[in-house]
């Protein structure tokens, strides 16, 4: 069965090699693109998405979203993992077509209505957009298939403080909202995707099979693992984003934990992802928490292959 998502992004490198394994991928049908500020400003986002889009030659909506956290200052952007440029400073030309006239949170709520109970919205950003989509339309938590996060550490360290993993800690009270919500929740942390690193033989490979958009991925992720590298012998870095798309398509690579979720929003807490597995406390601020699944274990060499054959597809 062909599942229709929703990606809502902030290109950025892995949101790139996300978004492309998407596009090749036979099983997932993508509504549309939905942006949001993160890794870089929302304009450079937005143009980013466009420009990708355009690159693997799909014809489908792209809209502009969020541009700031829900409570505080403007977010002081991911330039120096993901390049000035969001894509590694490969000079990649400018989009030539036009964004949607909707919001990202507008989009949401209408692509969701068209098609009740049959929309998987895939999140690798802050989740601003989404928060606000259950702003404007608060029904749409019923009518939402699941919602698939990239974000959060629940067992393991953050990567922007020892808490807090960057795409939650870039707008905790947006996560608070989402996390909140009577939708079902699948989220793919640093928990799973700092386990599965991409050697340069992986990103060579991807461009050997897919030269258009495999080699995209292989220029832009140079600089993106030499910030991963740093200090280390060998040269690596993560494709975070493609985790919860790879879900969908073939669940059984991971192993899900069921469990309370409440999400830090004190200066020292912020973007926290605080979760007790169901039968680990008796706490009610996590029992009266909504139940979330949290991946926990990863199938490594099958999932590094699915990318590969997934992107190697005509
Ligand atoms: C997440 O943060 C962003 O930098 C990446 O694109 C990914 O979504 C990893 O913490
Ligand atoms: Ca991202």
């Amino acid at each position: 069965m062909v599942e229709k998502i929703i990606l809502d992004t902030d290109p950025g490198i892995d949101d790139a090699m996300a978004i492309f394994f998407a596009f090749q991928a036979k099983q997932l049908d993508v509504l549309g693109l939905t942006t949001v500020y993160g890794n870089v400003p929302v304009e450079m986002s937005a143009k980013n998405a466009l420009a990708l889009v355009e690159l693997a030659n799909v014809n489908i909506p792209v809209c502009k979203g969020v541009g700031m956290p829900w409570v505080g200052e403007e977010s002081t952007y991911a330039h120096f993992v993901h390049g000035d440029d969001g894509f590694g400073n490969i000079n990649h030309p400018a989009p030539k077509g036009e964004l949607d006239s909707r919001s990202s949170a507008q989009f949401i709520v209408d692509t969701v209505k068209k098609y009740p109970n049959e929309v998987t919205i895939v999140a690798v950003g802050p989740l601003g957009n989404l928060a606000l989509a259950l702003r404007l339309a608060p029904e749409i938590q019923h009518l939402v298939k699941s919602v698939n996060i990239m974000g959060g550490a629940a067992f393991t360290l953050g990567n922007v403080t020892p808490v807090a993993e960057a795409n939650i800690w870039n707008d905790a009270h947006a996560a608070e909202i989402v996390f909140s919500a009577e939708w079902p929740i699948n989220m793919f942390g640093l928990d799973v995707t700092y386990k599965v690193p991409f050697s340069p033989t992986f990103m060579q490979e991807l461009s050997k099979v897919n030269p258009v958009l495999g080699g995209f991925v292989k220029r832009a992720s140079e600089f993106y693992a030499d910030f991963y590298s740093q200090g280390k012998e060998q040269k690596e870095c993560f494709f975070h984003d493609a985790f919860p798309l790879a879900y969908i398509m073939h669940p059984e690579l991971f192993e899900m934990t069921t469990g309370h979720m409440r999400i830090g929003t004190d200066e020292l807490h912020r973007g926290q992802t605080s979760f007790a597995p169901i039968g680990s406390t008796m706490s009610p601020y996590w029992l009266n928490a909504q139940k979330v699944n949290v991946a926990t274990k990863v199938k490594h060499a099958d999932l590094t292959q699915l990318f590969i054959d997934t992107y190697a597809l005509d």
